[in-house]
């Protein structure tokens, strides 16, 4: 198995590279460590073509932008650096990942926020955007795989780390059914669980992660 890791620096990245194994794995990032560089702010088709000019089995988008400030005091290239890097530029690879690889298996890290808002209402539209795409983009090909994966709040992660509304933070750990937030290891293993399944036709589906904080019928 070849996998492709597109967002080299994230906990989770670090933590899949170690289970899946640094010799099967091709990291795409910002900085020098990646082994390929790329900016999702710039999702031209050249850049993306560039990108992936090579054809992987196995292809994890595993990037991210929160801003903490709501969209009303976003300025316009805030905002659209976050609809770049959340959505617009995951979608546009898939897309030309999708035309040119027949047994392309593709899993997307969205987020809860996708379905229940967020602060950020550009994150919580683009994670919907991803939603949507995921759902409806009918694959051509019998090998290909879409799926999305959306954790609530990863309790060992620079995201959650950063967040400076530390007593919402709190109140929501404390309120969580678990009574915990998730872990890497724990979205880990889902994630290498699905993958090494070799069925494709698990597809086109959103799986969430959540601990059941949805439900509400008792
Ligand atoms: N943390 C949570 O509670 C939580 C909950 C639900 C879903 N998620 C999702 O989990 C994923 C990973 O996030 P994380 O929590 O591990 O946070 P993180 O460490 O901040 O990871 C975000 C990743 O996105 C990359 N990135 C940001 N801007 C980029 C750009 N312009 N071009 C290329 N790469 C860029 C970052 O690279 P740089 O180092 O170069 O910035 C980093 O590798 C994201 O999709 C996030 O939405 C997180």
């Amino acid at each position: 198995m070849n996998v492709s890791l597109i967002g080299e620096s994230s906990n989770l990245s670090k933590k899949l590279i170690n289970v899946i194994g640094r010799n099967k794995v091709t990291t795409f990032g910002r900085s020098e460590n990646a082994d390929i560089q790329f900016d999702a702010e710039d999702f031209s088709i050249e850049s993306i073509q560039r990108v992936f000019k090579e054809n992987y089995e196995v292809y994890i988008f595993n990037i991210g932008f929160l801003q903490p400030k709501r969209i009303v005091d976003q300025t316009e290239s805030e905002v659209i650096k976050s609809l770049s890097i959340n959505a617009l530029f995951i979608i546009k690879s898939c897309e030309y990942i999708l035309n040119n690889n027949e047994n392309a298996r593709i899993f997307i890290i969205g987020s809860e926020s996708g379905r229940k808002g967020s602060f950020d209402t550009s994150y919580f539209l683009s994670k919907a955007m991803l939603r949507a795409y995921v759902r409806q983009r009918a694959l051509k090909k019998k090998d290909q795989q879409l799926i999305l994966i959306s954790p609530s709040t990863i309790e060992d992660s620079r995201m959650t780390s950063e967040r400076e509304d530390r007593d919402v933070v709190d109140r929501y750990r404390r309120e969580h059914p678990k009574g915990c937030f998730l872990y890497n290891d724990e979205l880990v293993n889902y994630l290498t669980d699905i993958i090494s399944n070799k069925s494709t036709y698990l597809t086109n589906c959103e799986i969430e992660i959540n601990g059941g904080k949805f439900a509400r019928m008792s």
